[in-house]
């Protein structure tokens, strides 16, 4: 496994608690959003939440799986994400810094079918990567202990390559960043960077928190004090793929992220039964690009909801970044 500079540590260590690093009011914005879930989510788009008021959407995916004989399909293909390789010809990545290679989790949802862990873990077995992210999304359901998401999220981090670096996503409580960081094993970026060593030079690599419910995530808080995208190229770690044009206006060169499933649950070919936030189809799933921004919106590695897919498989990504 090659680690990005072994002569540094494999994690760079947060300096402050998390509320100073997100700033005291981007902390009691999350906090107050989490408190008062209902509320705020009764406010936005999100076609699922309005739907799921009218009829229990859950047990219908399934009623609907069972009665047409797909169930047991979909639940095979939740429970076997697949080693995806890509390369990726970034504009604004540079040529000495060929062959940087990223393994990408997202969308964990750990806590809806723990039965998921040793598929992750054979999943990446014998990966090789230089660094290991994950873009939030580590819990499932509102109601599970935080205790009990971090350990099922620590089982996979101790089978991750370091160092690992990753995001909160829209399931996840601001609460769970702390714990997250003390087993040692992964590094958050709340609305952050840091700058690492490679090949005697440096990359930038910046994360937000989530933007889509919390609206907490703050690129330029992310990039303020960072090297010049000259200096050090930028890599920037989002939950999800609303933040395009902010992001390629920060001269940012490649974005994973994920937090839209893929749909989940598709017609054959790709297309969702039931879309996710007002996102362009083209952001959903894969690869897209955004002015000299190269991104790539993960189907995700577990799923929520049901732990079921259709036509959507789950995946773990692994990322090459190449000069274009
Ligand atoms: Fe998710």
């Amino acid at each position: 496994m090659h680690a990005v500079d072994s002569s540094l540590p494999l994690i760079a260590p947060p300096a402050h608690p998390i509320a100073q690093r997100m700033t005291p009011e981007r902390y009691a914005t999350r906090v107050e959003r989490q408190r008062n879930r209902e509320r705020y989510q009764s406010q936005r788009y999100d076609p699922l939440y309005l739907i799921s008021r009218i009829i229990p959407v859950n047990q219908t995916i399934r009623w609907g799986l069972k009665a047409t004989g797909l169930y047991r399909h979909a639940r095979r293909e939740f429970t076997t994400p697949r080693l995806v390789h890509l390369e990726h010809r970034c504009p604004r990545w540079p040529a000495a810094f060929d062959g940087l290679r990223i393994l990408h989790l997202t969308d964990l949802h750990i806590d809806i079918d723990p039965g998921l862990i040793p598929a992750i873990l054979a999943g990446i077995e014998g990966a090789e990567c230089d660094l290991c992210v994950i873009t939030g999304d580590f819990r499932n359901s509102h109601d599970t202990p935080r205790q009990e998401v971090l350990q099922l999220s620590q089982r996979i981090l101790e089978a991750l390559p370091q160092p690992v670096y990753g995001t909160l996503g829209n399931h996840d409580e601001v609460e769970l960043a702390e714990p997250l960081e003390a087993t040692g094993l992964i590094r958050l970026l709340m609305n952050e960077h840091v700058v690492l060593p490679f090949r005697g030079g440096q990359f930038t690599l910046a994360g937000i928190d989530d933007t889509f419910f919390h609206e907490a995530g703050d690129i330029p808080a992310a990039m303020a004090g960072a090297p010049t995208a000259q200096e050090s190229p930028r890599i920037l770690l989002a939950h999800g793929p609303d933040i395009v044009e902010e992001a390629d206006r920060h001269q940012v060169a490649f974005t994973p992220c994920g937090h839209t499933h893929g749909g989940q649950i598709c017609l054959p070919g790709g297309k969702p039964l039931l879309a996710i936030d007002k996102l362009p189809s083209h952001l959903l799933a894969g690869a897209w690009r955004a002015g000299d921004m190269i991104g790539y919106t993960s189907r995700g590695t577990g799923g929520c909801r049901v732990p079921v897919r259709l036509n959507c498989p789950a995946e773990i990504t692994l990322h090459t970044l190449r000069p274009a």
